[in-house]
């Protein structure tokens, strides 16, 4: 009766052929109130599948703040922000305005600030350029813009070549040339090569650039500003930032860092998703306010050192076991490739009866035959909890390549390394 579009099919496909349910889609019944320890189907694991990379979700501060703002104002305050809004709003973009040094709208969701972005400031007659492993949301939300008249194109991965070849061919054509990527890849954990495209901002004038930097945010950067951030410091007039709140800051949502004041009373004035959208739920505000005060002192220092102390020790492991990651950037994703869905699937399944959890990277977020381990660290995790992770890897992915007549031959085709 219903009609899907080819990758939908392709994604059900595997749902459908594996036996998905051990390996993905997994309920939580329990959650640790300081370890990363859950438990899936009331069994106990170790998480290696957090975005919430500094811990900060589970700060007493944040949690007592959620908890205080609910009992002020109650667990919702249903109405657009263009009505009348909680003006812990205004606390909140204060606080990050202070970190970012610019302008900040919070955003119900860092898809939502893609939305009223994409739509007000990337207009028909201009041309935009994306970055083929750009996140999802920014390839979904460029649809409604493109429909309207911008001219879209895809780059190849970080391929600065074909970026200026495609800058220098819209010249003319183009009133306006947005570069459209992610600061920190949600999947392999790589990053945007943002000396060089710095350079490519000074050499044309009519080269604007929308950064998604969600998984770059509060492990990275001064005040935990992050990745995109570190290397701006004071921001860019041709720079639009958005950014989570929902990983690394701990609660949930998003935020647009504007360039200037004109572009934020924009947003506010127009921005689909602020006028025709709920607010911030009242906890999130409250813990965000919470969130911000942190990132404003230099606990936030402490909690990125030990995160890099445990993604400086985890890349040295693997390195050591030649795990096949795709890129070693310093991040806290990695990226195991294993080839197959059925050996990723099979792997992730393995690993959870062993007492760890990592995430699948699975079609459509990669090719059908670049299925891994993604694995995210977070400042909680303790060494020990690493070097069993790493093992329990090793030790069952030698197992199932046996099992499955393989070698690491095998599982590194199709990695690109770096
Ligand atoms: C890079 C990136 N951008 C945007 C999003 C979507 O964030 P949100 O759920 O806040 O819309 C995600 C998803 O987790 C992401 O990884």
């Amino acid at each position: 009766m219903y009609n899907y579009p080819e990758y939908a099919l392709k994604a059900n496909e595997v749902f459908a052929k594996l036996d998905w349910k051990n390996s993905g889609q997994l309920p939580v019944t329990k959650v640790n109130k300081k370890t990363n320890k859950i438990d899936i189907n009331n069994h106990t694991v170790i998480s290696f599948g957090s975005s919430s990379y500094l811990g900060l979700h589970k700060d007493r501060r944040l949690i007592d703040a959620g908890i205080e703002a609910m009992q002020k104002y109650g667990i919702l305050y249903s109405s657009s922000r263009s009505y009348t809004y909680l003006s812990m709003h205004n606390e909140l973009e204060a606080l990050m305005a202070q970190m970012f040094n610019k302008p900040v709208l919070a955003t119900i969701q860092t898809t939502m600030a893609h939305f009223s972005a994409m739509q007000l400031l990337m207009l028909p007659g201009h041309g935009a350029i994306i970055d083929m492993q750009a996140h999802a949301t920014l390839q979904n939300m460029i649809l409604l813009p493109r429909a309207l008249g911008l001219k879209v194109e895809t780059i190849l991965h970080n391929d600065l070549n074909m970026l200026e070849a495609k800058i220098k061919r819209m010249q003319g054509i183009c009133k306006k040339i947005w570069y459209i990527a992610d600061g920190v890849y949600s999947m392999y954990g790589d990053t945007a090569p943002m000396h060089e495209l710095m350079q490519l901002l000074d050499k044309y004038e009519n080269l604007y650039i929308y950064f998604d930097d969600a998984h770059g945010m509060s492990w990275d950067g001064i005040n935990g500003t992050g990745f995109i951030w570190k290397h701006l410091v004071t921001g860019h007039e041709r720079i639009v930032l958005a950014t989570s709140l929902g990983k690394g800051f701990g609660l949930g949502g998003g935020a647009l860092i504007c360039p200037n004041q004109e572009v934020k009373d924009m947003m506010l004035r127009a921005g689909g998703s602020v006028v025709f959208c709920t607010q911030l739920p009242v906890q999130m505000l409250g813990s965000g306010i919470a969130a911000a005060k942190i990132h404003l002192t230099n606990e936030i220092n402490a909690l990125q050192d030990k995160l890099k102390s445990n993604i400086d020790y985890f890349i040295q492991l693997a390195k050591k076991f030649k795990l096949p990651v795709i890129d070693f950037t310093c991040t806290p994703i990695f990226f195991i490739h294993c080839g197959s869905q059925q050996f990723g699937l099979t792997l992730c399944e393995r690993l959870i009866k062993n007492g760890f959890y990592v995430n699948v990277g699975i079609y459509p977020a990669v090719g059908p035959k670049n299925t891994g381990l993604r694995i995210s660290l977070t400042a909680l995790h303790t060494k020990q909890e690493i070097t069993n992770l790493v093992n329990a890897i090793v030790i069952q992915m030698n197992i199932l390549m046996e099992e499955y007549g393989l070698t690491i031959n095998d599982l590194e085709k199709g990695l690109r390394k770096k």
